[in-house]
Protein backbone atom coordinates (compact mmCIF):
# COMPACT_ATOMS: atom_id res chain seq x y z
CA UNK A 1 0.00 0.00 0.00
CA UNK A 2 1.66 3.46 -1.05
CA UNK A 3 1.87 6.14 1.51
CA UNK A 4 1.14 9.89 1.57
CA UNK A 5 1.62 12.58 4.02
CA UNK A 6 -1.28 15.12 4.81
CA UNK A 7 -1.13 18.35 6.97
CA UNK A 8 -4.30 20.04 7.95
CA UNK A 9 -2.93 24.08 7.90
CA UNK A 10 -3.47 26.75 10.95
CA UNK A 11 -6.71 28.47 8.85
CA UNK A 12 -8.53 24.73 8.90
CA UNK A 13 -7.96 24.23 12.30
CA UNK A 14 -9.05 27.50 13.53
CA UNK A 15 -12.28 27.17 11.51
CA UNK A 16 -12.88 23.14 13.31
CA UNK A 17 -12.20 21.52 9.78
CA UNK A 18 -10.06 18.95 11.25
CA UNK A 19 -13.27 16.59 10.97
CA UNK A 20 -14.68 17.31 7.71
CA UNK A 21 -11.00 17.17 6.09
CA UNK A 22 -10.66 13.79 7.61
CA UNK A 23 -14.15 12.23 6.72
CA UNK A 24 -13.36 13.73 2.88
CA UNK A 25 -10.08 11.78 2.96
CA UNK A 26 -11.96 8.59 4.55
CA UNK A 27 -14.98 8.89 1.92
CA UNK A 28 -12.49 8.69 -0.39
CA UNK A 29 -10.46 5.10 0.72
CA UNK A 30 -7.61 6.81 2.20
CA UNK A 31 -7.13 5.23 5.80
CA UNK A 32 -5.28 7.67 8.43
CA UNK A 33 -2.56 5.35 10.15
CA UNK A 34 -0.49 7.91 12.07
CA UNK A 35 -1.58 11.49 13.36
CA UNK A 36 -0.89 14.27 15.43
CA UNK A 37 -1.53 17.48 16.35
CA UNK A 38 1.05 19.97 17.30
CA UNK A 39 2.50 23.44 16.23
CA UNK A 40 5.44 23.82 14.28
CA UNK A 41 8.93 25.76 15.45
CA UNK A 42 9.82 28.59 13.25
CA UNK A 43 13.23 26.46 12.16
CA UNK A 44 10.89 23.36 11.88
CA UNK A 45 8.09 25.23 9.14
CA UNK A 46 11.79 26.42 7.63
CA UNK A 47 13.36 23.00 6.97
CA UNK A 48 9.84 21.01 6.09
CA UNK A 49 9.81 24.01 3.20
CA UNK A 50 13.32 24.64 2.65
CA UNK A 51 12.35 23.10 -0.92
CA UNK A 52 10.58 26.68 -1.52
CA UNK A 53 14.34 29.01 -0.11
CA UNK A 54 14.55 31.99 -2.16
CA UNK A 55 10.37 32.18 -3.00
CA UNK A 56 8.73 35.74 -2.30
CA UNK A 57 6.37 34.05 -0.14
CA UNK A 58 8.67 31.57 1.98
CA UNK A 59 8.59 34.15 5.12
CA UNK A 60 4.77 34.75 4.53
CA UNK A 61 4.24 30.80 4.32
CA UNK A 62 6.64 29.91 7.40
CA UNK A 63 4.95 32.62 9.73
CA UNK A 64 1.35 31.39 8.49
CA UNK A 65 2.27 27.45 9.47
CA UNK A 66 3.46 28.47 12.97
CA UNK A 67 0.40 30.79 13.78
CA UNK A 68 -1.67 28.05 14.95
CA UNK A 69 -2.24 24.42 15.17
CA UNK A 70 -1.48 21.73 12.52
CA UNK A 71 -2.33 18.23 12.11
CA UNK A 72 -0.17 16.26 10.10
CA UNK A 73 -1.00 12.72 9.08
CA UNK A 74 -0.32 9.59 7.05
CA UNK A 75 -2.64 8.33 4.85
CA UNK A 76 -2.27 4.61 3.15
CA UNK A 77 -4.18 3.69 -0.69
CA UNK A 78 -3.37 2.35 -3.43
CA UNK A 79 -1.37 5.47 -5.70
CA UNK A 80 -2.06 7.52 -2.50
CA UNK A 81 0.56 10.34 -3.57
CA UNK A 82 -1.49 11.23 -6.82
CA UNK A 83 -5.05 10.33 -5.65
CA UNK A 84 -4.48 12.53 -2.70
CA UNK A 85 -3.23 15.36 -4.79
CA UNK A 86 -6.64 14.77 -7.22
CA UNK A 87 -8.51 15.24 -4.16
CA UNK A 88 -7.50 18.11 -2.39
CA UNK A 89 -6.99 20.25 -5.98
CA UNK A 90 -4.69 23.12 -7.17
CA UNK A 91 -2.57 25.04 -4.43
CA UNK A 92 -4.72 28.63 -5.83
CA UNK A 93 -8.65 27.78 -4.70
CA UNK A 94 -8.75 30.19 -7.24
CA UNK A 95 -7.76 27.29 -9.70
CA UNK A 96 -8.92 24.09 -7.84
CA UNK A 97 -11.06 21.54 -9.69
CA UNK A 98 -14.70 21.72 -8.67
CA UNK A 99 -15.38 19.20 -5.47
CA UNK A 100 -11.64 19.54 -4.19
CA UNK A 101 -11.37 20.37 -0.85
CA UNK A 102 -9.12 23.69 -1.83
CA UNK A 103 -12.03 24.11 -3.70
CA UNK A 104 -14.40 23.70 -0.98
CA UNK A 105 -12.48 25.46 2.16
CA UNK A 106 -9.24 27.18 1.55
CA UNK A 107 -9.16 30.40 1.61
CA UNK A 108 -6.70 31.83 -0.65
CA UNK A 109 -3.63 30.52 -2.19
CA UNK A 110 -1.45 30.66 1.18
CA UNK A 111 -4.11 29.84 3.46
CA UNK A 112 -5.39 26.67 1.29
CA UNK A 113 -6.25 24.63 4.50
CA UNK A 114 -4.20 21.16 3.52
CA UNK A 115 -0.71 20.51 2.12
CA UNK A 116 -0.06 17.27 0.40
CA UNK A 117 3.46 15.45 -0.55
CA UNK A 118 4.29 16.08 -4.19
CA UNK A 119 5.58 12.79 -5.08
CA UNK A 120 6.80 9.70 -3.79
CA UNK A 121 9.97 10.99 -2.86
CA UNK A 122 8.80 13.79 -0.97
CA UNK A 123 6.45 12.05 0.44
CA UNK A 124 9.27 9.46 1.99
CA UNK A 125 11.02 12.79 3.10
CA UNK A 126 7.59 14.26 4.53
CA UNK A 127 6.56 11.20 6.55
CA UNK A 128 10.07 11.00 7.82
CA UNK A 129 10.01 14.67 9.06
CA UNK A 130 7.10 14.23 11.21
CA UNK A 131 7.10 10.68 12.32
CA UNK A 132 10.22 9.49 12.39
P1 LIG B 1 1.65 23.64 -0.05
O1 LIG B 1 1.00 22.59 -0.87
O2 LIG B 1 1.78 23.42 1.41
O3 LIG B 1 3.10 23.94 -0.65
C1 LIG B 1 3.76 25.17 -0.50
C2 LIG B 1 2.88 26.23 0.06
O4 LIG B 1 3.28 27.55 -0.21
C3 LIG B 1 1.51 26.15 -0.63
O5 LIG B 1 0.82 25.00 -0.24
C4 LIG B 1 0.90 27.47 -0.21
O6 LIG B 1 0.44 27.45 1.13
C5 LIG B 1 2.13 28.36 -0.31
N1 LIG B 1 2.19 29.05 -1.60
C6 LIG B 1 2.47 28.52 -2.81
N2 LIG B 1 2.47 29.46 -3.78
C7 LIG B 1 2.19 30.62 -3.15
C8 LIG B 1 2.04 31.96 -3.59
N3 LIG B 1 2.18 32.29 -4.87
N4 LIG B 1 1.74 32.91 -2.67
C9 LIG B 1 1.61 32.57 -1.36
N5 LIG B 1 1.75 31.30 -0.87
C10 LIG B 1 2.02 30.34 -1.76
Amino acid sequence: MDKTLLIVKPDATERNLIGHVIGRLEKAGFRVVQMRMQTLSESQAREFYAVHEGKPFLDDLVAFMISGLVVPMVLEKDNAVEDLRTLIGATNPANAACGTVRQEIALDVQRNSVHGSDSNENAAKEIAFFFS
